[in-house]
């Protein structure tokens, strides 16, 4: 079944980007001149969907507002005879279709994917974590599409993390089928490196069938007092496999402040408009 529809979860507090994140929503931060969260829309679009479904909570209005079409400031381009600017802006509301769907309390990432069962339905989607920004050549979820339509069951993207690192991510017990791909035996949400399965981390993609909803509906708190997708995905085990893939490019963990400069650096690097004046800057500078 082809998934036409991709979640992005957009709900949480930012505590990792504290104090910005008081008032600012994380997935609204800055890379380059666009905010994180538009990253991962275009990485969608790139993919083939267009149907875009973000959980939000109460105070996140900016994100909404970004993606509204802003038809003053469009008309004030055109006056000023700016067309391409005037254009880009417009695509922004125009390039998918948006829906917003509130998550009441902070109860986890696992309450946050349930909190789209209805507009969802019964048919398999794609998630999106929009602090981990994946830049490379063919788009994460692209790579993610090729796997899910060989297999027909849920995916997983997944990176090797250092050991002492694996208490930051859900580790997958990995069986390897082919260079990079993996099928999941086990999941363990942020275990210790001692009890870790593996070194292969979750990252935030995640191509996911419609069970995982009946699935969320009977998973209690786990780590943290949170409804961990993880324990749900390891219940999902029973009823179907479950497929991982090393996605190919370089993976930024945009929510905290070292990653988020990593990926301004990266992408400044390569910009055509900044790119070559911001290198010797670097070069002068360290
Ligand atoms: C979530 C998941 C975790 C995954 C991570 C990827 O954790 O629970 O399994 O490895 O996203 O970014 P969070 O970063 O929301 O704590």
């Amino acid at each position: 079944m082809k998934i036409r529809k991709a979640v992005i979860t957009a709900a949480g507090y930012g505590t990792r980007f504290l104090p910005i994140t008081r008032s600012q929503p994380k997935e609204m931060l800055p890379l380059l001149d666009k905010p994180l969260i538009h990253y991962s829309v275009e990485e969608a679009i790139k993919s083939g969907i267009n149907q875009i479904v973000m959980v939000t909570s109460a105070s996140k209005h900016a994100i909404e507002d970004y993606f509204k079409p802003s038809p003053d400031l469009v008309s004030f381009l055109k006056g000023k005879g700016e067309a391409e600017l005037q254009k880009s802006m417009a695509d922004i509301s125009k390039m998918a279709d948006y829906c917003y769907v509130l998550q009441k309390e902070p109860k986890g990432l696992g309450d946050a994917v349930l909190t789209v069962k209805a507009v969802v339905g019964k048919e398999p989607f794609a998630l999106m974590l929009p602090d981990d920004i994946i830049d490379s050549a063919v788009p994460g979820l692209k790579q993610m599409l090729a796997v899910y339509e060989k297999y027909g069951c849920s995916v997983i993207a997944v990176e090797k993390v250092k050991p002492s690192d694996t208490n930051k991510y859900g580790i997958i017990r990995p069986k390897k089928l082919s260079k990079g791909v993996y099928q999941i035996l086990e999941m363990v949400e942020k275990p210790t490196p001692s009890k870790a399965p593996s070194n292969l981390a979750i990252v935030g993609r995640y191509i996911l069938t419609p069970r995982i909803f009946e699935i969320l509906e009977e998973t209690r708190p786990g780590k943290n007092d949170e409804i961990q997708l993880t324990d749900a995905l390891n219940a999902l085990l029973k009823y179907e496999k479950l497929y991982a893939v090393e996605l190919k490019g370089t993976r930024y963990d945009a929510g905290t402040p070292l990653g988020w400069l990593q990926a301004n650096v990266a992408l400044a690097l390569k910009s055509k408009d900044i790119g070559k004046e911001f290198k010797s800057y670097l070069k002068k500078l360290v």
